[in-house]
């Protein structure tokens, strides 16, 4: 596949949750071709992308971030004039489960397209080089854990504590030292929990959400009073847009919505919204179905994002309150029973074994 006239980017991982919300945006919002490129794991989902999929400046390209040639392909192919990089492993409690993926993709991968990058990028003139940028998307959870007071902000020092942010502070320090050691135009961006629609029903929100609609228990770990920062995926997705565009190469950028609440108090929300929304069958609150179960291990206190020079140097502010994302999330999921069948059965995985049978 080759691509169309306006210029080309690549997004990794524009499958996935963030990524996917990402590329609709830049579909509706920007003139370039994307080059989305995605090895479609458990978590890359192509309808999820509905029909910015279909737009010709959609160009998808099934790899593996780890496969150097096919990324050196992929750079001379398309010459594009960045990367935007979230292609990853995300979720914490898999990581403890099973942590290789997490280093093979998080760090090896992150390596594989820095170098694939570097090659390109040196062989650009002058005024090429210095218009490209590539932008790392990560997590606040490199920070580490905070007590009950203050927040993380881009001078914060790097504390992570599961596999998951491990692997992820290694890719953030890999991606500073391509900038420190070759000059390669680079971003970075730490961003707190995202939810919002499309989300795999892994993450806290879509899982309670799904969980409560089929009268299963809603997991709770410990004693639920771990507090998350809440950003409505939509408004993460503006911000990547912004920072991609008229972010300081080598500059650092925290992102968050300044919605600091505990799991119980997500929980409670949701219960809340469905039993408006959706009553239950029978009668009675959703909330019956909270389940106390055992803690995760290392589980983070708290995190919270101090998002001021994102504010103050390209102007970007958090369309969404807590209340009108969660009531949107809400809708969205008892909106699409189609897109939450298919993820919930497999099917959405039917491309994939339609375009590539069992190869991996
Ligand atoms: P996700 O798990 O929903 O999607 C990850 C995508 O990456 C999937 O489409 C998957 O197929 C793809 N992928 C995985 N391994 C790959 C590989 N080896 N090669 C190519 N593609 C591969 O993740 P998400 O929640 O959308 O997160 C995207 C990025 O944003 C990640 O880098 C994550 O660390 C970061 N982030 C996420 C959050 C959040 O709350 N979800 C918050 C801050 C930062
Ligand atoms: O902070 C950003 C990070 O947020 C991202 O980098 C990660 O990719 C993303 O997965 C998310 O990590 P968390 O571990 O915070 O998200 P998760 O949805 O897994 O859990 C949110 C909180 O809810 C956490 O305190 C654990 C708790 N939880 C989670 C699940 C899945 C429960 O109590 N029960 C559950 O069943």
């Amino acid at each position: 596949m080759t691509a169309g006239i306006a210029p080309a980017i690549f997004v990794t991982g524009g499958a996935g949750f963030i990524g996917s919300a990402l590329i609709r945006l830049l579909i509706a919002e920007s003139d370039w071709t994307i080059v989305n490129i995605d090895k479609l794991t458990y978590a890359g989902n192509l309808e999820s992308l509905f029909d910015a999929a279909k737009s010709p400046r959609h160009v998808f390209s099934r790899t593996d971030i780890c496969n150097r040639p096919a990324l050196d392909a992929l750079f001379a192919c398309h010459r594009p004039c960045g990367v935007i990089h979230l292609a990853a492993e995300s979720h914490v409690d898999r990581s403890i489960h099973g942590p290789g993926d997490f280093i093979a993709t998080n760090i090896a991968g992150t390596y594989a397209l820095l170098e694939a990058a570097r090659g390109y990028w040196s062989g650009l003139d002058d005024a090429g080089k210095a218009a490209f940028r590539f932008h790392h998307v990560s997590t606040d959870e490199v920070f580490g854990s905070l007590g009950s007071e203050g927040s993380f902000d881009e001078t914060t020092a790097y504390d992570p504590r599961s596999p998951y942010s491990a692997s992820k502070a290694a890719s953030d320090h890999l991606v500073r030292a391509w900038r420190h050691t070759y000059g390669l135009p680079t971003l970075v961006t730490n961003c707190s929990n995202n939810y919002g629609p499309c989300q795999f029903p892994e993450k806290l929100i879509p899982l309670m959400i799904l969980n409560a609609l089929a009268g299963r228990p809603l997991p709770i770990y410990g004693k639920g009073d771990n507090v998350r920062d809440w950003l409505y995926v939509d408004d993460h997705a503006r911000a990547l847009k912004l920072v991609f565009e008229r972010g300081a190469p080598g500059a650092t950028y925290c992102i968050g919505g300044h919605n600091e609440k505990t799991n119980l108090e997500v929980v409670d929300l949701l219960c809340a919204h469905l039993d408006r929304l959706r009553p239950r069958a029978g009668g009675g609150s959703y909330v019956a179905l909270k389940t106390f179960v055992a803690d995760r291990p290392g589980h983070d206190r708290r995190y919270a994002i101090d998002a001021g020079k994102i504010e103050r140097e390209l102007g970007w502010r958090p369309q969404e309150t807590f209340e009108s994302g969660i009531e949107k999330t809400v809708r969205w999921y008892l909106d699409n029973p189609d897109w939450v069948v298919r993820v919930q059965s497999g099917a959405y995985r039917q491309w994939l074994e339609a375009n590539y049978g069992n190869r991996p």
